[in-house]
């Protein structure tokens, strides 16, 4: 049978397809080692998991959770913005629990987009803020982020007639896959144009907590007026290395975060309650694993960024996230870069044009694997002669 309209202009999840070429080639016996995907490599903290182990006892939780989430749950986001940025949330209102960010970010264009309606999206982003877009039927308008501009959107570029229309402007910092960060004074001009064109914000923080050389990066919402204009998306994926857990939420405005939950309430009976509890008590338990970890980001940043100048790249240091971004050499587009890379050297590195036409002539290192194993990648690309050129 034909399948909806809705999707047949999507395109395959750009890690499927990966994972895809990273089974084929370890099946003809290639050390494969992977760049690619920003999933952590070291486990949850001990007393996260701990946490989940007493309550999975609790037959309480072993029936439906509450659609919202947790009170508990939303108490400890709301006592972690309150903490950690001066934020001040109402749990009952102003925080929605989420089965990942990647399930509100998804869901967000739901609960605003018409068929016509056009959203503002980052490129190169995040891919999910442009498939969200189209299975609600709505239009993309691209925001290139460029290298002069520091990867920070040209709002002003954008035409008025298009911003009228537009109903949601994604934005994401720390970046990916760029690795660029953003001011409170960029964030306060993006609540103005919110308030000139009437959109939402949705600002996706999912790297707010890795930062390197003291780096900490501000919130959306700490910016006078925001909390009207905008909501935040936020992880305990990459914090407290949670991927597979599956929890996050989004805060901020009132009225989106009812929108978000009556959507949910409709589509999923929301998050296991003992996850919820583990997240809570690594919201609100020691964050001695959030320094160590940045620290160990960061030594593997600095072996890639060593390794890649010593093969001639011009790169710049990140100063937060998970990721280096660096630009494919001449001759090359970033599918055929990472091909050759993949084909000689059995390492994945992620080609940017699978985050937009803006990514095109860029490629992505993922930094969720040992210092050892990047410094044997780049032993192999040194052996091949792969190097930039301009
Ligand atoms: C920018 C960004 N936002 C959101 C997510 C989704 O995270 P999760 O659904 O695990 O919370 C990711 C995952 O890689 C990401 O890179």
């Amino acid at each position: 049978m034909k399948t909806a309209k809705r999707i047949e202009n999507l395109p395959p999840y750009l890690f499927a397809e990966i994972d895809r070429q990273i089974a084929e080639a370890r099946q003809k016996g290639v050390d494969v080692i992977s760049l690619g995907i920003g999933d952590p490599d070291r486990p949850t903290p001990d007393h996260v998991v701990e946490r989940l182990c007493k309550e999975a006892h609790n037959p309480v939780h072993h029936r439906y959770p509450s659609y919202e989430g947790l009170l508990e749950f939303r108490a400890a986001v709301a006592g972690w913005y309150e903490r950690r940025f001066g934020v001040h949330l109402d749990p009952r209102t102003e925080v929605v629990t989420l089965i990942g960010s990647k399930e509100g970010i998804a869901h967000i264009s739901w609960c605003y987009v018409d068929p016509g309606d056009v959203n503002l999206v980052p490129d190169p982003g995040y891919p999910v803020y442009h498939t969200g877009t189209i299975l609600a039927g709505g239009e993309v308008y691209r925001l290139p982020l460029r290298p002069e501009r520091g990867f920070l959107p040209d709002l002003s570029a954008v035409p008025s007639e298009v911003a009228r229309r537009a109903k949601l402007l994604f934005l994401n910092y720390p970046n990916n896959p760029t690795g660029a960060v953003a001011t409170l004074q960029f964030f306060a001009d993006v609540v103005a144009f919110a308030r000139q064109y009437d959109l939402l914000v949705c600002h996706d923080a999912a790297y707010s907590e890795i930062g390197f050389d003291g780096y900490r990066a501000p919130s959306f919402l700490q910016v006078p007026g925001a909390k009207e204009v905008g909501i935040e998306f936020h992880s305990l994926s990459k914090t407290y290395n949670m991927t597979g857990w599956r929890l996050g939420w989004a805060a901020g405005q009132a009225e989106a975060i009812e929108a978000l939950g009556r959507v949910k309430t409709n589509i999923d009976s929301g998050v296991f309650q003992a996850i919820q509890l583990a997240g809570v008590e690594a919201l609100t338990g020691s964050q001695e694993h959030v320094q160590a970890m940045c620290n160990l980001y960061q030594e593997r940043r600095d072996a890639v960024i060593g390794a890649l100048r010593e093969l001639g790249w011009p790169v710049t240091p990140p100063q937060a996230g998970i990721y280096v971004w660096a630009p494919v050499p001449a001759g090359y587009t970033s599918v055929s870069f990472a091909a050759r890379v993949l084909e000689e050297c059995g390492v994945v590195v992620t080609p940017g044009v699978g985050y937009g036409e803006g990514g095109e002539g860029f490629f992505r290192i993922s930094l969720c694997v040992p210092k050892e194993r990047i410094e044997e990648a780049f032993r192999r690309w040194r052996q091949r002669g792969i190097v930039f050129r301009g």
